[in-house]
């Protein structure tokens, strides 16, 4: 009989590809996904490490899912839980203490252990003991997945291409959690994006904590050499990758923007600071006006770019001054969309000892202004719109009747009118209305 897996996603778009290709490794043992929870006979969280809440979250969900698993029990339904993701990896122990009843907890780079992982625990049962793997195994785990097996299901799908990251930003757990930088060959890339092609993607979004330095150690491949090859794939319309550090932003990738049409005009480019001082201490290895730079060749080769980017503020050490500078590399720049966070100190990072950390109420409302400016922006990208034909990848139907939901270039979410028959097709439509987070089509 087929079983129930229930799983729980936080945090970034690789876990979202990793609790798909969890379902791919689990599906050959006889389990199918479902959306819900009371019905699971297995229950994974994919939990994310990067800022605290993600952690308090886990705790408060496990705290629900433990309910769960004790009315299922009394049904006579064993539910096994299990902790995946960075922060199993940086908090396994703590969590197999504080949450008995969870039966596995396994680190991102070991996921493809986890039929092994169920037997030992069907095992001992009994003794209630958890199993736990938050090892860097020799072998990559890309080698052990099986195949791509719809688990990916709709028109936007993403691709790992590589994992981990070596740069070693003072605030980042990265790469502790999830390892050094590993590039996977380049020929395994290819046939997956045929797969997630032949299976209905019609847009894929190659996924990397540091996706621009990738570099297939055998064949010399890099980032832009993917690009290359994925655009010539009939049937796939569009392709966007992210995260990329700015001093990977090599010529041939910029050279794609201008080079592959398919390749969308859209980028998110992260800059964290517009402080030099806090560049150096977030041991970011760039200025901001290089980053200037990379901006200027990028929109030289490609007239059409818009950006995105992360910021963090409140690093240790950070003035009125150094915050000043980052407003201003907004206001030079220009943001399409973005992210900001306060920062917050993660154990064993080197910005987690520096002194000088910067009180709560001085972040928060730092992070106010900020956002406050990257809401201006973005509600000016999007009224800017109006009046303009654009191409929208249409994705599934909107809640509003005789409405369709898809995405411009822009990843700007696009309410146009039509019917279920335009899925998976891209659409040339005429804005009429932008709004701070969405644009509309009534033409
Ligand atoms: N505190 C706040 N923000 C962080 N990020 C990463 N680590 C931290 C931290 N310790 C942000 C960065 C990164 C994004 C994914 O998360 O801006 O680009
Ligand atoms: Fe973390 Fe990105 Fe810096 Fe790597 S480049 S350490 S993933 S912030």
């Amino acid at each position: 009989m087929r079983k129930k897996l229930f799983i729980k996603t936080w945090g970034c778009q690789m876990n979202v590809y990793d609790s798909a290709r969890m379902a791919d490794v689990l599906a050959p043992l006889g389990y199918d996904r479902t959306e819900d929870q009371t019905q699971a006979d297995l229950i994974v969280l994919n939990t994310c490490h990067i800022r605290e809440k993600a952690s308090e979250k886990l705790f408060s969900e496990l705290g629900r899912l433990r309910a769960v698993q004790t009315a299922r029990a009394a049904q006579g339904v064993v539910v096994t839980m299990v902790v995946a993701g960075c922060v199993a990896q940086a908090l396994g122990e703590e969590i197999a203490r504080r949450a008995p009843y969870v039966g596995l907890i396994v680190g991102p780079q070991a996921y493809h252990h986890l039929p092994e992982m169920l037997t030992r625990a069907a095992q001992q049962k009994a003794g209630g003991a958890c199993v736990l793997d938050t090892e860097f195994p020799a072998e990559s785990k890309f080698d052990f997945l099986p195949q791509e097996n719809g688990n990916q299901k709709g028109i936007s799908a993403f691709l790992a291409v590589q994992e981990g990251c070596d740069r070693f930003c003072s605030y980042c757990v990265v790469p502790y959690t999830r390892g050094l930088e590993y590039s996977r060959p380049w020929a395994a890339l290819v046939d997956e994006a045929r797969v997630l092609v032949e299976g209905g993607a019609k847009e894929i979004t190659l996924l990397g904590q540091n996706v621009n330095a990738y570099h297939d150690e055998a064949s010399g491949k890099r980032l832009a050499d993917v690009i290359e090859k994925l655009a010539a794939i009939d049937g796939l319309l569009r392709i966007r990758y992210t995260t990329s550090h700015p001093l990977d932003m090599n010529d041939a990738l910029i050279a794609a923007h201008r080079d592959v049409p398919k390749l969308m005009p859209f980028l998110h480019l992260p800059v964290q600071s517009g402080s030099d001082k806090i560049l150096v201490a977030m041991n970011r290895k760039h200025k901001a006006d290089d980053y200037r730079r990379v901006v200027e060749k990028l929109k030289t080769a490609q007239p059409k770019l818009a950006l995105s980017s992360d910021f963090i503020v409140g690093f240790p050490a950070e003035t009125e001054e150094d915050f000043e500078a980052t407003m201003q590399i907004v206001r030079d720049v220009t943001y399409a969309q973005a992210f900001s966070f306060k920062y917050s100190r993660r154990a064993g990072t080197p910005a987690a000892v520096m002194p000088a950390q910067v009180p709560e109420e001085v972040k928060e409302e730092r992070l106010a202004r900020l956002q406050a400016l990257l809401r201006q922006q973005q509600t000016d990208f999007n009224k800017a719109c109006v009046g303009q034909k654009m191409s929208v990848l249409v994705e599934n139907p909107s809640r509003h009747e005789g409405f369709m939901f898809g995405r411009s270039a822009y990843m700007q979410a696009v309410r146009l009118k039509g019917d279920s028959a335009m899925e998976g097709t891209e659409q040339l439509v005429l804005i009429t209305r932008g709004d701070p987070n969405s644009l509309t089509s009534e033409a």
